[in-house]
């Protein structure tokens, strides 16, 4: 099983630096958006980023065109008919993949693998709107992609082994690091992330610390890179909210369970950095105050 020609669908934040990170290692790369604006906008972000692994030096000005060459656009499923991987990384919302999904089982050829980027859906109840549930992986990329290592490469309980080791391959061959993850909930690092972060949360509510005594203590304490609040805030509280939502309707266990408090801030329209406010203060992103 030979990958040449990968698809992606999506091209926003992770789809455009999935088609990056698969144009850079060599393979023909098509990807498709909604509109040309989007598009336009993902090829951008694409160019933006690789500008600056030229002005590092780790790329070159050619390899960089190189990469730009290998990369196309379309705004039709229709012209992936001919890929041998398609990697969905669409909005995360089962309705919208199981659309692309049976589309795509009509135009691609039998032997194209499909791949998920989602972070919690299952990827069992997508393959099984395919005829090819034994070719259907999950590929969960890290944000930003081009720079994070990880990537957790999901089988289900019908996965083929061969199209499984071949995914192994793909994801080592576009510079990231595989690990082999079982298609339950979260897969292994929200499996673990989102009860430490829920349960911040939840040691605010009990007055335990502040936000900043919290985010302090794991990060001098124990050396995470930031301390669980600020994380909330980068990853968006409306998407913590609906992932844990998801998690907790999947294993029923309390540690899933979304807090009050996280609840509230989504209400509100606080979903952290990208709308200004969350557990922290944007208004000066360098020097974040904590709200409460
Ligand atoms: N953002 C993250 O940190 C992160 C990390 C890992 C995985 N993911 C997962 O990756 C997926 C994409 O997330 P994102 O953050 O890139 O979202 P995003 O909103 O930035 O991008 C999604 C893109 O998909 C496009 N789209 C919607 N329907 C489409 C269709 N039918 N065909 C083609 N394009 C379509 C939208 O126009 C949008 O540009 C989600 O499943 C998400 O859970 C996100």
């Amino acid at each position: 099983m030979e990958i040449k020609k990968v698809g992606v669908v999506g091209c926003g934040l992770m789809g455009s630096g999935v088609a990056q990170i698969s144009a850079t290692a060599g393979y023909e790369t098509l990807v498709r958006e909604v509109s040309q604006d989007l598009l336009d906008k993902g090829f951008a972000s694409i160019d933006k980023s690789l500008a600056k692994f030229v002005e590092k030096g780790t790329v070159t000005a050619a390899q960089k065109q190189q990469t730009m060459n290998r990369l196309k656009g379309t705004l039709t499923l229709d012209n992936l008919g001919d890929c041998d991987l398609v990697v969905e990384a669409v909005i995360e919302n089962l309705e919208t993949k199981k659309h692309v999904y049976q589309t795509l089982d009509e135009l691609c050829k039998p032997e194209t693998i499909f791949a998920s980027n989602t972070s919690s859906l299952s990827i069992t109840e997508m393959m099984s709107v395919t005829r090819r549930p034994d070719r259907f992986v999950g590929l969960h990329f890290f944000n930003p992609v081009p720079l994070m290592k990880l990537v957790e490469v999901v089988r289900t309980i019908v996965t083929d082994a061969a199209v499984y080791e071949t995914m192994i391959r793909f994801a080592e061959s576009v510079g990231k690091t595989p690990v082999r993850a079982r298609d339950t909930g979260g897969f292994i690092v929200n499996r673990l992330l989102v009860p430490y972060l829920l349960d911040a949360i939840r040691a605010f509510e009990e007055g335990v610390g502040s936000i900043v005594d919290i985010d302090n203590s794991m990060k001098l304490g124990c050396g995470y890179p930031m301390g669980p609040f600020i994380l909330h805030d980068f990853l968006g509280l409306d998407t913590m909210y609906y992932t844990a939502n998801i998690m907790f309707d999947e294993f029923r266990e309390k540690r899933f369970a979304p807090p009050p408090l996280l609840k509230r801030l989504v209400l509100a329209g606080h979903f952290g950095k990208k709308t200004g406010r969350g557990f922290y203060d944007w208004s000066d992103p360098k020097n974040p105050k904590p709200t409460m």
